[in-house]
């Protein structure tokens, strides 16, 4: 048998005090699509990061195409035949969508100059095979999480590798989006292409792996062959118990009271047009479409973020208009925003000052002066009612995992007591047992009488925690649905009306 394409010897690595990986031996054989499973904080990352030459381990060897290996760059491990896209969606801002791409690779050229032109078009081929409709000229600052995580995936594309590792590169792409990356997944397979797949959605490891490994608290517990395993059993592994793998919600609010936030006209020029609706008390309406079809932008201006949309907002009947983010909070207004890691978090502040951010003014004492312990006492309770994984309250929020981030965002947005709840995606990139959780904690919520708005890529969850649904098309609201709806009804409607719109 031919040797692996890449094997984990003893692999060890801390950060500081934290253990993030202790012992890790498995292999991934040449040409399987290997799924790496884990909950939040389990290690997953971080052994990716030592394949891509991020950083070395601390003990422990990695054989590479049958020999040892030890990157120092990531350009030595991109050169050994190694590509990744990475869980932090790492694109430059000012470059444009097709610069992203080809960034750090041979640019297209003619004569001694770059070919812009060609650029751009080998860039839009690309997206087009990813089944997205992306402007290669467009400034990658200006793209939504899912548009940068398409460019992302693009760039790793765009190279011959032999090995493509992918962590999590579908958490912000909806179903149909998702499903354009197995088809080409398994089209480089066919190439003889190894692809190591990290993902929270065990739809998708079932649907796409040959075998499933497991990390848990940084130990490598096995690998199971996906025809011989079930989903039950994946998340046995990786959680070490059993764990309800259903939403807590399937049915709609049984107390669904007066309007609570009512919605008219409302118009951003480019982003969305006339949409109108009437959000209840105890009622969780769902927004669904595809990447740019506005759902994501209807949210962020109710947040008050820009760009500022004509129409009309009431709020318990009083007409408002919030103008800013501190504006909406002061309404009760609470926003989860998709792009947690631009617009949520301060990556060197502490967990403790990320987490309580929101609450400092109402905590603060007459002179200013705000209690550690307080801050304390507060993050306690988040910690353990998100099971946030973090080694302490002072911690940089920038060594949680990708996950525990996350968490740390939605349990912010939930502490100032608000009525109205905007969630843009908020199960993204949190593993199974947190997503219950989560689910639990919004039902709690909505039983209180809050009305949540939610944006979700995943489709079952939307379906699932929504009492009635908004499908929406190039920005308009296009059909309204009640909560039971099937997802092939509603991917019919955000699909092929848009290609008659
Ligand atoms: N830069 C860092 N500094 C300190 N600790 C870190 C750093 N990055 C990760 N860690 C810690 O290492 C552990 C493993 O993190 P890792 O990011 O590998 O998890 P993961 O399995 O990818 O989780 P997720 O599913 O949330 O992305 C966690 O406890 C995390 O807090
Ligand atoms: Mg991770």
């Amino acid at each position: 048998m031919a040797a692996p394409i890449i094997e984990f010897a003893g692999i060890s690595k801390r950060y500081g005090g934290v253990r993030a990986l202790r012992d890790v031996s498995f292999a991934v054989e040449r040409g399987e699509v290997h799924a790496l499973v884990g909950e939040n904080g389990s290690g997953k990352s971080t052994l990716i990061r030592i394949c891509g030459g991020v950083f070395p381990p601390d003990e422990g060897t990695l054989r590479f195409d049958g020999r040892p290996v030890s990157f120092a760059t990531p350009l030595q491990a991109r050169a050994a035949g190694i590509s990744i896209v990475h869980q932090e969606i790492p694109v430059c801002p000012d470059l444009t969508a097709a610069q992203n791409v080809f960034l750090g690779r041979a640019l297209p050229r003619r004569g001694p100059w770059v070919d812009w032109r060609e650029l751009n078009r080998q860039a839009e081929a690309l997206f087009a095979r990813l089944g997205v409709d992306l402007r290669p000229t467009a400034f990658a600052g200006d793209l939504s999480v899912a548009q940068r995580q398409t460019v992302a995936i693009a760039h790793a594309l765009s190279e011959d590798a032999k090995l493509l590792i992918l962590d999590e590169p579908t958490s912000a792409l909806n179903r149909q989006e998702a499903e354009r990356l197995f088809e080409i997944v398994q089209g480089l397979k066919a190439h003889g292409v190894t692809i190591v797949y990290v993902s929270h959605r065990l739809d998708e490891v079932f649907g796409v792996a040959d075998r499933i490994s497991a990390l848990r608290d940084g130990r490598y517990v096995g690998t199971v062959p996906r025809a011989e395993a079930t989903p039950a059993a994946v998340v046995k592994m990786m959680v070490g118990r059993d764990v309800a793998l259903l939403f807590p919600k399937s049915a709609p609010a049984a107390a669904v009271g007066e309007t609570l936030l009512s919605v008219r006209g409302f118009s951003a020029p480019g982003r969305f047009a006339d949409v109108s609706f009437d959000l209840r008390r105890g009622e969780t309406l769902g927004l669904v479409g595809l990447q740019g079809s506005g759902t994501s932008e209807v949210l962020r201006a109710l947040a008050g973020l820009p760009p500022h949309p004509t129409g009309e907002i009431r709020l318990a009947g009083e007409p408002i208009r919030p103008a800013s983010a501190a504006a909406a909070i002061a309404h009760q207004i609470a926003y989860v925003p998709a792009d947690r890691q631009g617009e949520g978090l301060f990556a060197p502040m502490s967990v403790r000052e990320n987490a309580t951010l929101l609450l400092l003014r109402k905590l603060a004492t007459a002179l200013g002066w705000v209690p550690t312990r307080a801050l304390d006492e507060i993050v306690r309770g988040m910690v353990g009612r998100f099971q946030i994984r973090a080694p302490s309250a002072a911690a940089p929020v920038s060594s949680l995992s990708g996950g525990n981030q996350q968490k740390v965002v939605i349990a912010r947005s939930l502490s100032t007591e608000p009525l109205v709840i905007l969630l843009d995606d908020p199960t993204r990139g949190i593993d199974v047992g947190a997503k219950a959780e989560v689910h639990a904690i919004l039902g709690k919520l909505t039983e209180q009488g809050c009305g949540v708005l939610l944006v979700s890529s995943e489709l079952p969850e939307a379906l699932a925690m929504s009492d009635r649904l908004l499908a929406m098309v190039g920005g308009r609201v296009v059909a309204e649905l009640p909560g039971g709806a099937d997802e092939e009804t509603v991917m019919g409607l955000v699909t092929a009306a848009g290609a008659a719109a």
